[in-house]
């Protein structure tokens, strides 16, 4: 009989900026992609699980600059360090592309051409504001209350070139169905503030070139321009499978992904962006992108800048990458941002892996191995809660393929530890240390932990998915072979033979303890990532005045003087009205530091004078002298205080 061929299924990862070390932010949606490919590979799909890095644009080539090295060379150093954590992570990606291979690089420039000649790309000068971290582009009326970049918060630049655009209005209708009409985006709350922030106000067309810096896929017919970041990284998902290009050859597979997965700040760019440059190349559409949260750390999201990113390496080498892996996904729930802190985690770890999950693994095989010398008997007699066990974990298969559809991992693990505490509490009713002691009870004593067992089974195939390294190891203590570990084997009780053997292991989840812990990881977090101090930036002087001699000098008289009053000057934005004590009687100056002081920031405060100054009328009001001040590199101005132990009136010499 001719195999039928196995369906396909394709999942990807947003590809990842190498612009610093990654952190366990990072790792949420690869985790969760990895569970879910291995979840499928389960169920038999032929699955392609991507992943990669984003290797352009101008964040990288700053940062290589600051670091003294080219672009390639910088990425190639961060990109080694994010494989190495997939690993420490147990992340079985199929593939992995990097943006700067070639063979994407062709592919994206022939997408760009393509476009351009079925007339959706045109050339136009781009005018607007510009975020450098974000590499986004956005309007006036999508900047934050303070006319910041509304991703990052961050100020955005004016940004006046030639660039290519692409015309987004001719999809704006598909898209809008897609969104509200589809199951594409998950979940589905989210599609409100997509419809009402981008779509209702008109689509713009979207700028898909930069002349500005180098660091980009060029456009191979118009020198000087680079491919937008976005269009680059998007295509990432289909030059990887092999779209117009001859490295690899799973398009026609794989084409369209069954489930892309990212955080919430790049939603917009595969709501709208990405659809609408398939619709213009004709290509099928993704099925579902599934959009979730951020892991957030002090109520903000992870950042280096912040100084609150937690390294995934320093956790996994702590508890297990199994105990990240869970803990990871248990706690965020899709849509919703998830908050990290070391006490959650450590007693997550400690209730439901310690506590709940390791102890009745534990038990069971502790109880098998001491009554029964570790196998089983045959004999059997039932009793009244035999069947409720059963029918909860058998039960499991059908709520997990629904979730699983729903890309709802928590729920997933949240009914499988409720089949756990219900294998605990069986534990407490059928009371077996007590069947133990009564010869006459074996055959209801085996019964019982012949439950344990499958149930135990049961749970762990799919918890295999979440905990890789953890669930083999299970399965030798509680005797489970391959055929008795097989996804389809989750839907029926009494796959273990009647007299399987056990194997008394090592304890699982070690117990943590939390006061002890917690002081140690806050220790080595703070060691180990050091809160990044803004850097100095850099500052030329300006150049020497001609040379002067001590005479000349000893002409200007520089006083000690005290602010008594100040205020602003009226109909001026720039200038204060001083009232100084100089120790002469008094005077008035007029200083332009409106735009950094405050008035009531200077009165009381000492400053030099320049008092031998000629008076002179600013805004018609009359200054009789300067006040010291030196200019930062950002043109921010600041006033020079001398020691307050200086009398007023005192000469600076
Ligand atoms: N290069 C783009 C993606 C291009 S996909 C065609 C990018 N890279 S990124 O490295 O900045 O982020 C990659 C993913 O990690 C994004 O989905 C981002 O939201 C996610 N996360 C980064 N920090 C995160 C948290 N603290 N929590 C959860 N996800 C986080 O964006």
């Amino acid at each position: 009989m001719p195999e039928t061929p196995k369906k396909s299924y394709y999942i990807t990862t947003p590809i990842y900026y190498p612009s610093g070390n990654p952190h366990i932010g990072h790792c949420y949606t690869t985790v969760a992609c990895d569970t879910i490919a291995r979840l499928r590979r389960m169920q038999g799909f032929d699955v392609m699980f991507l992943t990669g890095t984003d290797e352009h644009g101008q964040k990288i080539e700053q940062k290589a600059a600051e670091a003294g090295v080219t672009p390639k060379e910088y990425v190639d150093e961060i990109v080694e360090t994010f494989k190495s954590l997939w690993a420490r992570m147990n992340i079985r990606y199929d593939r992995y592309i990097r943006t700067t291979d070639d063979y994407h690089i062709k592919t994206v420039q022939k997408i760009f051409r393509e476009l351009y000649d079925r007339g959706y790309i045109y050339k136009g000068e781009y005018k607007g504001k510009y975020c450098t971290p974000c590499e986004s582009f956005w309007t006036q009326s999508q900047l934050d209350e303070n006319g910041c970049c509304p991703e990052c918060h961050r100020p955005v630049a004016e940004a006046k070139e030639e660039a290519y655009f692409m015309k987004m209005s001719p999809f704006a209708d598909r898209i809008e169905k897609l969104l509200t009409e589809t199951d594409y985006l998950q979940p589905k709350t989210r599609v409100v503030e997509l419809v009402n922030n981008f779509i209702k106000p008109g689509l713009e067309d979207l700028c898909v070139s930069r002349t500005s810096f180098t660091w980009g896929i060029p456009v191979d017919f118009d020198e000087g321009h680079v491919i937008y970041v976005w269009m680059d990284a998007l295509s990432n998902y289909i030059s990887a499978l092999g779209y117009e290009n001859d490295t690899y050859s799973d398009y026609d597979t794989f084409w369209p992904a069954d489930l892309h997965m990212v955080a919430k700040d790049i939603m917009r760019f595969h709501a709208i962006t990405w659809p609408a440059i398939l619709m213009a190349l004709d290509l099928p559409l993704p099925k579902h992108l599934a959009v979730h949260g951020w892991i957030t750390f002090n109520g903000q999201k992870m950042s280096k800048s912040l100084g609150n990113v937690v390294d995934p390496f320093l956790l996994a080498d702590r508890y297990g990458a199994d105990a990240i892996r869970y803990h990871i996904l248990r706690e965020m729930a899709l849509g919703a941002d998830s908050s990290f802190s070391n006490e959650i985690m450590i007693n997550r770890i400690n209730s439901d892996l310690a506590n709940g999950l390791g102890n009745l693994i534990s038990r069971t095989v502790a109880m098998a191995d001491k009554y029964f010398g570790s196998t089983l008997p045959s004999e059997r007699e039932s009793g009244a809660l035999d069947s409720e066990l059963a029918e909860m974990a058998t039960g499991l298969k059908g709520k997990l393929e629904e979730l699983l559809d729903k890309t709802q991992l928590n729920q997933i693990l949240i009914e499988i530890f409720q089949v756990v505490s219900r294998a605990n509490k069986y534990i407490d009713e059928t009371t077996p240390w007590i069947l133990g002691k009564d010869e006459t009870k074996k055959a209801r004593l085996a019964t019982v932990l012949y439950h344990l067992l499958e149930t135990i089974r049961i749970i762990s195939i799919p918890l295999s998915t979440f905990m890789p390294e953890t669930m083999p190891k299970v399965w030798e203590q509680i005797g489970a072979g391959e055929a008795e570990t097989q996804y389809d084997t989750i839907g029926t009780f009494g796959v273990l033979p009647q007299n399987v053997t056990v194997h008394k292991g090592k304890i699982l989840f070690p117990r943590i303890d939390v006061e002890k812990e917690i002081d140690e990881l806050n220790q080595l977090i703070l060691q180990s990532h050091p809160k990044e101090e803004p850097k100095e930036p850099e500052f030329t002087p300006q150049p020497l005045e001609p040379e002067i001699d001590i005479e000349q000098f000893g002409t200007v008289d520089l006083r000690v003087a005290k602010v008594v009053e100040c205020e602003k000057v009226k109909k001026s934005k720039k200038l204060l009205r001083l009232q100084l004590d100089d120790g002469m009687g008094g005077r008035q100056v007029v200083s332009g530091i409106a735009p950094w002081y405050q008035p009531e920031d200077l009165i009381g405060k000492k400053i030099i004078l320049v008092a031998n100054l000629k008076p002179a009328k600013l805004c018609g009001v009359e200054s009789c002298g300067m006040i010291c001040a030196s200019d930062m590199p950002n043109g921010d101005v600041k006033v020079i205080f001398p020691d307050d132990a200086l009398p007023v009136g005192a000469k600076i010499r």
